[in-house]
């Protein structure tokens, strides 16, 4: 996730790019740049990026100002390509220069047409891929003699790329234009007041130009936009049509936007996981195809799968949500790739003597790859012979670098310290994994796999059907927030979720939530049981399903009240239910991602109700890099 601004108009456009790009600087932050045109300069559009934070590239513009009143900004949340000058945007090819937002699917077959054709690259991002081909188009529209529209040949090469991708694009050729489009991630065109000044925006968010504007037009997937000061000047559908898309006007402040609205960034991030999760997806699952597939090139180039299964084990580490992760990663490759796995808390691990063979794989999973346990873990089994795998959010990050192989989710950045949409896109990457090591061990049938990946391919449509339910949580939250202790009971792949919403309303509401492994309750957690405890109850269909409406009964015959999270279609579970919240059916292997997002609504809104401090809830750091 990546943040763009573009501008146009009267105004010296690079301090106003600059404040742009620090209001976006939460969508990503390892390096940013701007583009800006000075048609007094030769080449006409001069570009500065720089590692590290807005601060950095505000440093450079200062030592070295750039004039001019056109021009574009991006912050980087790395995707493809690691933090660096060279892989910072915008990136250049002749006389184009491109931000982008997303990611590009086809980039590599592209990279090598492109090679083919005589050009060379300068970054190892897939952005540098569209630069490249509108440079190319634009060079032999112009070959054809007569004008050319930058708008015309930006669409021609964006409809040979396949992805995500909102973009801001400049020319040489042309000062005083920015040409912007969108497929499936955010951007918004910001129409000045041509009364006072004649100028046009383009950003990911309205927080980038709250301050000068407050009209907005959102595009929509497929269109694309030429701004001039005037505004807009020609806008087209998918289709190529001409449209006019209506007005918005937004009575945000400046925090509230860079919240998109939402409260808190906890309840923004959980209503990003749809995209998040599709993030995570694209990359790996290679739908163009009716029968999707998965890419794992770098984990099979040094993963000898078969002698995995057969004479050694995987030993996931992590900790706290990224170790509930981890212990749904075991049921997960245990039961579809038939390779055994144990899971250890990073802080525990080193400390225990651990037997770590070579050609063992330990897996490290950290959100922000900077946890000191988890990163002392894996370097402790990569010391015993183990290869290091990690999953990580940050691009870069400590545990990214000292792994043999990383597989990135594409969260974006998690600011609200719970961790909500990290998690699911972890589960996520764990789901592909499985089925990858599955399909590569022999164990998993490949009809088998087909159907599962269908599932991921409809998760975030999945998602979005329980965000669609959060009143009614909230009703449920409301009926509760006075209560002081919650059981959570899972079994099976639950087991972990239940684990994850406990310790998702400890850590914001300050109440005392004990997850439990439902065939556990009768050893011991039943004696709290009474009506002043709530029990929430994962009661999805699959097996144990049928255990799990037992263990209710044992629940309710001791007064006890119980919250279900159960399955769209499930008649029965209301007989035993005192409050049911129902997600759609999917694949039991899948139900994880999907039953963790009711959790995540309810403990936020028993901390919101409460009035705790829900992003920085009391004690807590978003990385832990001490022991
Ligand atoms: C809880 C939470 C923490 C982290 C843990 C590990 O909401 O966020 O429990 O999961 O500190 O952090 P990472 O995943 O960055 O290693």
């Amino acid at each position: 996730m990546c943040g763009i601004i573009g501008y146009t108009g009267s105004r010296p456009c690079a301090p106003l790019l600059v404040e742009g790009l620090r209001r976006l600087e939460y969508r990503g932050y390892d390096s940013a740049g701007v583009a800006i045109l000075d048609p007094s300069r030769t080449p006409t559009t001069a570009v500065t990026r720089c590692e590290g934070k807005i601060a950095a590239l505000a440093g450079r513009l200062e030592a070295e100002p750039i004039s001019g009143t056109t021009g574009i900004g991006h912050t980087r949340w790395a995707t493809h390509g690691r933090p660096c000058e060279a892989n910072a945007h915008p990136q250049r090819s002749g006389r184009v220069c491109v931000v982008h937002n997303g990611i590009i699917e086809n980039h590599g077959k592209q990279r090598e047409a492109l090679r083919a054709r005589g050009r060379s690259f300068a970054s190892e991002t897939d952005t540098e891929v569209i630069a490249h081909l509108i440079d190319e188009l634009y060079d032999a529209r112009a070959a054809e003699g007569g004008p050319v529209d930058l708008l015309e040949v930006v669409r021609a090469a964006l409809a040979q790329l396949e992805g995500a991708y909102a973009v801001g694009v400049v020319h040489d050729e042309h000062p005083g234009t920015v040409v912007a489009a969108r497929q499936a991630s955010p951007l918004l065109v910001g129409l000045g007041d041509q009364d006072r000044e004649p100028e046009c925006f383009i950003a990911s968010d309205v927080s980038a130009i709250l301050e000068h504007t407050r009209t907005v037009v959102d595009l929509e997937d497929g269109d694309i936009v030429r701004i001039g000061a005037g505004g807009i000047e020609a806008h087209l559908d998918a289709a190529g049509e001409v449209v006019r898309r209506g007005k918005r006007r937004i009575d945000w402040s400046p925090l509230a936007a860079e919240k998109q609205g939402f409260k808190h960034f906890m309840l923004k991030e959980i209503f990003e996981q749809p995209r998040a999760v599709r993030d995570t997806l694209i990359g790996r699952l290679r739908s163009e195809d009716a029968s999707p597939s998965l890419e794992f090139a770098e984990l099979d180039a040094r993963v000898d799968v078969r002698a995995l299964a057969e004479r050694h084990k995987i030993t996931i580490v992590a900790c706290g949500t990224s170790w509930h992760a981890a212990l749904a990663g075991k049921y997960l490759i245990e039961q579809l790739a038939r390779i055994p796995v144990e899971v250890d808390l990073a802080s525990e691990f080193r400390y225990r003597e651990p037997i770590v063979r070579e050609g063992d794989l330990v897996l490290a999973i950290s959100q922000s790859g900077e946890t000191a346990d988890t990163k002392a873990a894996l370097q402790e089994a990569q010391r015993l012979g183990a290869t290091g795998l990690a999953i990580c959010n940050v691009v870069d990050s400590s545990i990214a670098r000292l792994a043999d192989v990383v597989l990135y989710t594409h969260a974006g950045p998690e600011i609200s310290v719970a961790s909500t949409k990290a998690f699911t896109t972890q589960l996520t990457m764990l789901s592909m994994l499985a089925i990858h090591l599955g399909k590569q061990s022999g164990a998993m049938a490949d009809a088998r796999a087909q159907a599962l990946l269908e599932g991921l391919r409809e998760m975030p449509v999945a998602i979005d059907a329980v965000l669609g339910v959060q009143a009614a949580i909230k009703i449920i939250a409301r009926r509760w927030v006075g209560a002081r202790d919650w059981l959570y009971l899972g079994r099976g792949l639950s087991f972990p979720v239940a684990l994850e919403g406990a310790l998702k309303l400890k850590e914001i509401s300050y109440v005392h939530a004990e997850g439990y492994a439902s065939g556990e309750m009768k050893h011991g957690p039943i004696a709290l049981i009474d009506d002043s405890v709530p029990v929430v109850v994962l009661a999805l269909e699959g097996p144990g399903y049928h255990k799990t409406l037992a263990n209710l009964e044992e629940v309710r015959s001791r007064g006890g009240k119980i919250i279900a999270v159960a399955t769209a279609g499930d008649d029965a579970i209301g007989d035993v239910a005192d409050d049911v919240i129902l997600v759609p059916k999917v694949d039991a292997f899948l139900q994880p991602i999907l039953a963790s997002v009711p959790l995540q609504l309810l403990a936020y809104h028993v901390a919101d109700l409460k009035g705790t401090d829900v992003d920085q809830p009391r004690n807590l750091a978003k990385s832990v890099t001490v022991e």
